[in-house]
């Protein structure tokens, strides 16, 4: 029986960027996020026993690169014995540009593979399972704010609040699009190989983590976005020491930051966080929203504006 589930992507306020084992995909520092609610992809997974291969469809087109991912995956979740699957994923938001299409892909893969097969794994297993195929993948299992730890075996994730206590909107402002120069994974690596700065990073991310979930915890805006920024910030100066270096960034990428900056001077509840890509997420209060908004709309170079609250995790959809 065919199975579809649903997943938003998250935006990392503390990011991951580095991998501890490149074969298992685990992840070389803590990471902290938030689940959006309004960007989604859908994954659907139907078991055949009379499939010679696993199949994939990419809003309607047959995709051969991210396959052998999902064959992995697809064992990881039914056992290597199981029947070859039709699997169908559709987003509603541009996908490999920066607004971590495959966290939602894999964690919908996840949960729509389980109940494919019969639901037998716990949400821990699956959101391990998501991250050995994207490391963000995991953390949009869950809902609203979620840490993501590490951990010296296998990383663990869990829900930091009920998603009514701290309701915040997110606003992506679209710089470019089209796919990225390099993808966030071999990316990283670089980083971990050539940046002076690569080591130093990894080790002052569990400090920047506990500041995050303390900030959290407190429902402390103002410290929720100076340690959200620097640690953005700390990522992509990896990223620009790396070799050859690794720039994401383009003009209105800085004219955002540089609105951002001008909101905040005038007492705007709002921060920025950038990913693998050249778009600006611009976290807020909701009753900032509008401002937000609105100067990032009349911003140089930006295309569009897409917005979005925190939603729940990944979830099976019925029939
Ligand atoms: C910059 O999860 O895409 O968005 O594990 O190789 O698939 P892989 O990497 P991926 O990397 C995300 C990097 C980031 C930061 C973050 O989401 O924490």
């Amino acid at each position: 029986m065919a199975m579809s589930a649903q997943a938003q992507p998250n935006i990392a306020l503390i990011k991951y960027w580095g991998k501890r084992d490149i074969v298992q995909n685990l992840p070389a520092v803590s990471s902290l996020s938030v689940t959006l609610a309004s960007l989604h992809t859908r994954m659907t997974v139907e078991l055949d026993d009379a499939l010679p291969d696993d199949m994939l469809t990419v809003n309607g087109a047959a995709e051969q690169v991210m396959l052998t991912r999902v064959t992995r995956c697809l064992d990881e979740v039914c056992g290597s014995g199981r029947a070859r699957a039709r699997v169908a994923s559709t987003s509603n938001f541009p996908i490999g540009a920066g607004l971590a299409s495959s966290a939602s892909a894999f964690a919908a893969l996840v949960v729509a593979a389980d109940g494919a097969s019969g639901g037998k794994r716990s949400v821990a297993e699956l959101a391990r399972i998501a991250g050995h195929a994207s490391g963000s993948a995991a953390r949009s299992v869950l809902g609203g704010f979620v840490a993501l730890a590490a951990g010296d075996r296998d990383i663990a994730v869990r829900e930091l609040l009920p998603l009514a206590d701290w309701p915040l909107t997110v606003i992506v402002a679209i710089t470019q699009t089209g796919p990225k120069a390099i993808g966030s994974g071999s990316a990283m690596i670089r980083s971990a190989e050539s940046s002076p700065f690569y080591s130093s990073w990894v080790a002052r991310q569990d400090a920047d983590m506990a500041c995050a979930l303390a900030a959290v915890e407190e429902r402390d805006f103002a410290k929720l976005a100076a340690v959200a920024e620097h640690n953005c910030l700390k990522m992509h100066s990896v990223m620009w020491t790396s070799r050859p270096p690794i720039v994401y960034w383009n003009d209105a990428t800085l004219n955002c930051m540089e609105t951002i900056r001008t909101l905040q001077a005038a007492g705007t509840g709002v921060f920025f966080t950038i990913d693998a890509g050249p778009q600006v997420k611009a976290v807020c209060l909701p009753g900032d929203a509008a401002a937000v908004r609105s100067a990032l709309a009349d911003t140089p170079g930006v295309l569009r504006l897409m917005e979005s609250g925190l939603g729940p995790g990944a979830r099976l959809l019925s029939a």
